[in-house]
Formats: structure tokens, sequence, C-alpha cells
């Protein structure tokens, strides 16, 4: 008999709701298990090893409670940690699992929105270091021309509840200004950390109207429905009674007050103590 789970959705912290959000919109039928480690984010400035080892102790835990699949809705790991879960770790742990990332569902569409060929990235200063988006939108668009730009305080912004105020204004101000000055060409960009839907309706109100700005949620919810048609195998270990369970590695309440704003409805988190 075929154990089956839910699909498991991890992040740094909040940021992961928003790509939830769309998993839920686009596909009701399944159960989601979501984990935040907010006790430890925000990741976007720790080295590769740390992110690796954050990443791996949580996907092992969404393996523990029965997922067969795990998204890492979290750009950032996705970045730094994916690959070597994917190679080195899975193997060991059970070769029957998945874990997939947020980078690559958005990179192999983005190209079909920009006529100039001119992409921008506003990212983590981690997902920025680690060149993945270059990489990878030129592995699928090899004419295109990507330029990128590392936000450090949106993070922090988004989850300290402060992305509304004025003084959020500058920060976003300062990096637009910087994308566009380094290649005035952009004409399409990539909000390549899943917290930046939140900042999404100021950034859109400081661009110019010709630029089109592209959040995850729904590329990677695409994506997601894609893959499971192409495999059957993890699709048939998939339990479908349309529920979501939350877990917060920090407070359980201020998880629900915060991360409301980003799932888009009220939430109910439990804390969780991770197994090291
Ligand atoms: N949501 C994470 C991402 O997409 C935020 C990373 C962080 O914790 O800094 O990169």
């Amino acid at each position: 008999m075929t154990i089956k789970g839910s699909i498991g959705v991890f992040d740094s912290g909040y940021g992961g709701l928003t790509v939830l959000r769309e998993f839920v919109k686009h596909l009701p039928q399944y159960d989601y298990l979501y984990l935040g480690d907010n006790a430890r984010a925000p990741y976007g400035n720790r080295s590769f090893d740390t992110v690796h080892q954050y990443t791996l102790q949580c996907v092992r835990q969404l393996f523990d409670m029965g997922c067969p699949i795990v998204i890492l809705a979290c750009n950032t790991a996705s970045a730094k940690a994916l690959r070597t879960i994917q190679q080195k770790d899975l193997p060991l742990i059970d070769p029957a699992k998945r874990v997939l990332g947020v980078i690559r569902p958005t990179t192999e569409i983005v190209g079909k929105y920009s006529k100039t060929g001119h992409i921008g990235v506003f990212a983590t200063a981690g997902t920025v270091a680690s060149d993945s988006y270059v990489v990878e939108i030129k592995k699928f668009y090899p004419h295109m021309q990507v330029v990128q730009e590392a936000c450090p305080m949106w993070v922090p912004l988004v989850e300290n509840n402060e992305f509304d105020n004025p003084g959020a204004d500058y920060y976003i101000k300062q990096h637009i200004q910087n994308l566009l000055h380094k290649d005035t060409q952009i004409d399409t960009i990539v909000l390549g950390c899943t917290h930046y839907p939140l900042l999404a309706p100021k950034i859109k109100s400081f661009l110019p109207e010709h630029i089109t700005l592209l959040s995850q949620g729904e590329l990677v919810s695409n994506s997601l429905k894609d893959y499971l048609h192409r495999h059957t195998e993890i699709k048939e270990k998939l339990t479908v009674n349309n529920t979501c369970r939350f877990y917060t590695t920090d407070d359980a309440d201020t998880f629900n007050k915060n991360g409301s704003l980003f799932f888009g409805h009220e939430i109910s988190a439990t804390h969780l103590a991770l197994q090291m």
C-alpha cells in the first residue's frame, strides 16, 4: 500500500506563504504542510553552508511529517541549498522523495515577458551572490541580458511588518534606481524573493509604466501543476483533502498575526522545535 502525505512548503519565514497562497488557488485539492523557520530568518546574508544546513533540517522535518515532496518556496534556499540536497542528501535520505525550488520555474518562463531581452532581478544578497538567476536565465534564453540588485533591507522590512511605512520607500526607491541605472533597457523585473510580493504595490508605483513586474507565486504553481502531471508516481502519493497546516520554529501567535498578511487568510500555526 502506498503511504500518502501532504505537499511540504518551506521558507525561512513568511515569504513562502505568497507561494502557498497560489498553490491553494491553482491546486486546491491537495493537502499542504507549511514550515517557516522564523526563529532563524532571514537567511539572505548567511553562508552557503549555513543555508544548506538549516534548509536540510527543515526538509528532513517535512519528510518526517510524511511529505513525499517538498517545495523550497525560498529563493535563497533554492539558490544555495537545493542542488546539494538533490544530488548529495536525497539519495541517502530517501531517493523516492523529491525537493524542488522556485528559481527554475521562474527562469524558464521569464523570457516570454520581455521584448527588449533585458531582465532585472531583485533578490537577497545570497541569491544575487549565487548568480543562480543569471546562469539559469541564460540556459533558457542565451541572448538575454540579466542584471541583478541585492536588496538586503527588504526582507527585514517585510518580516517586521514595516513595509508600508514611509521609511520603506527610501530603500525601495534606492534599489529601483540602482537597478535601472545599471541597464536602461530593462522591461521586465523578477521579484526573486518570495517576501517581495508584499512590496509589489509600492515597487510598481515607483517603476516606469512600461516595465513588467513578475511575482513568482503563480509561475511556480503552474510549474508544480505541470510537474505533477508528468510525475504521476509523486502525484499518487499525495493526499487530496484540501487542507493547509502551518508550523513555525518561532512564536505561533506572532506567525499567525504576520503570516495572514502574506497568505491572505487567517492562519492557525503550531510551534515546532526542529530535531537537530
Ligand atoms: N523568502 C526568502 C527568499 O525567497 C527570503 C530569504 C531570507 O530569509 O532572507 O529568498
